[in-house]
């Protein structure tokens, strides 16, 4: 379909396979790679990342961070293989490509499958290449809240035509033909609409990446010099889509909490969120499955506890901005009286 031609073609990649949403896509790529025994992923990325694992029975192990860029630290992944690993799941976090040569070398070394979840990065390049080439395949996300919007949708891509027939099958019930299956399948088809509401977003492609690339540079005038705020940038020469907009906060330096920052900010209808929060070992069923998964996962629980989304977008103007920008120096100014009056509230 159009849609799976325009995505394929815009990440240079051979195969594209729309489905109703990325974790469905992710469920079925699992299956279609025969992905068994565990999988190492990071703990900080959202949930869908490890339950597309645990839906199929393989065990998600999760892997620290590198506190500098929010994405799989390379360095902690081969202490955490076994003779169960078959695969590692890279997050392009923040559309912030992971380290994808570092991975490639463990996988190859290792006997290992690799495969992206690039619901954020779609639109992204590692060292030149679009991101959506590189594994075994890769997964987008199309969800309203990501960059090219489809309500609901997202696509495994791949070069490997082997791989695409299988995960065509298993996306349509297995049907390989009229009243004829021949695998096991489960409905993840794109809708129609869904098809046609992504494409209408493509038109608008490289106008947001610009807005949002404005944004980040005006948020960075704004909060440049704020003592413990800092700005998560992206690397130019990886060609960012510059969709998420990520502020750290440390409570010492700022002299306010990152979720006392985010209760001032919501009583004045700004909705900043926190991400990725408390990490996915210390959701269910991985907090019960594995109680002790933290003590290998420092930087991510450190990092879950400071970071704070900024709201930007198409939908942001720079007013806003400087609006939104104003109210957080002034929570910092004034955090004895914030952290009373949220004390009090509680009380
Ligand atoms: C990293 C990551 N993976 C997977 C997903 C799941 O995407 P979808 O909502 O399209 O199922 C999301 C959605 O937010 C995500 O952030």
């Amino acid at each position: 379909m159009e849609f799976e031609r325009r995505v394929a073609d815009f990440a240079a990649v051979k195969h594209c396979i729309a489905t109703c949403n990325a974790t469905v896509a992710l469920e079925i790529l699992v299956r279609a790679l025969d992905l068994s025994g565990e999988v190492i992923v990071p703990s900080f990325t959202f949930v869908a990342s490890a339950h597309a694992l645990q839906w199929h029975q393989v065990t998600p192990v999760f892997c620290d961070i590198d506190p500098r860029t929010h994405n799989i630290d390379p360095g902690k992944v081969e202490h955490l293989i076994t003779p169960r690993t078959t695969a590692i799941l890279g997050v392009h976090l923040w559309g912030r490509p992971c380290p994808i040569d570092e991975l490639q070398a463990i996988a190859d070394r290792n006997g290992l499958t690799l495969l992206f979840d690039a619901a954020h990065a779609f639109g992204c390049k590692y060292k030149g290449q679009m991101i959506g080439g590189f594994g075994q395949a890769e997964v987008f996300s199309f969800h309203a809240t990501k960059f090219i919007n489809a309500g609901e949708g997202g696509a495994v891509v791949t070069d490997s035509d082997a791989l695409a027939n299988r995960l065509r099958l298993m996306r349509n019930f297995g049907f390989s033909g009229y009243d004829q299956v021949t695998s096991i399948g489960t409905n993840g088809k794109m809708g129609e609409l869904s098809a046609a509401m992504g494409l209408t977003n493509f038109e608008s492609l490289h106008e947001f990446i610009e807005v949002n690339r404005r944004n980040l540079e005006l948020y960075n005038e704004n909060l440049a010099n704020v003592p413990g705020l800092s700005l998560l940038g992206y690397e130019e020469d990886q060609q960012p889509n510059y969709q998420y907009m990520v502020i750290e906060v440390d409570a010492a330096k700022a002299g306010i909490r990152r979720d006392e920052l985010m209760s001032v900010l919501h009583a004045e209808n700004v909705l900043a969120r926190r991400y990725f929060y408390p990490g996915v070992h210390r959701m269910e069923p991985y907090c019960s499955l594995v109680p002790m998964a933290g003590s290998l996962l420092p930087h991510t629980q450190a990092v879950a506890d400071r970071v704070l989304a900024l709201p930007t977008g198409s939908a942001v103007i720079p007013q806003d901005i400087s609006r939104i920008c104003a109210i957080i120096r002034s929570a910092l100014e004034h955090s004895g009286e914030i952290r009373e009056t949220l004390v009090n509230r509680r009380t």
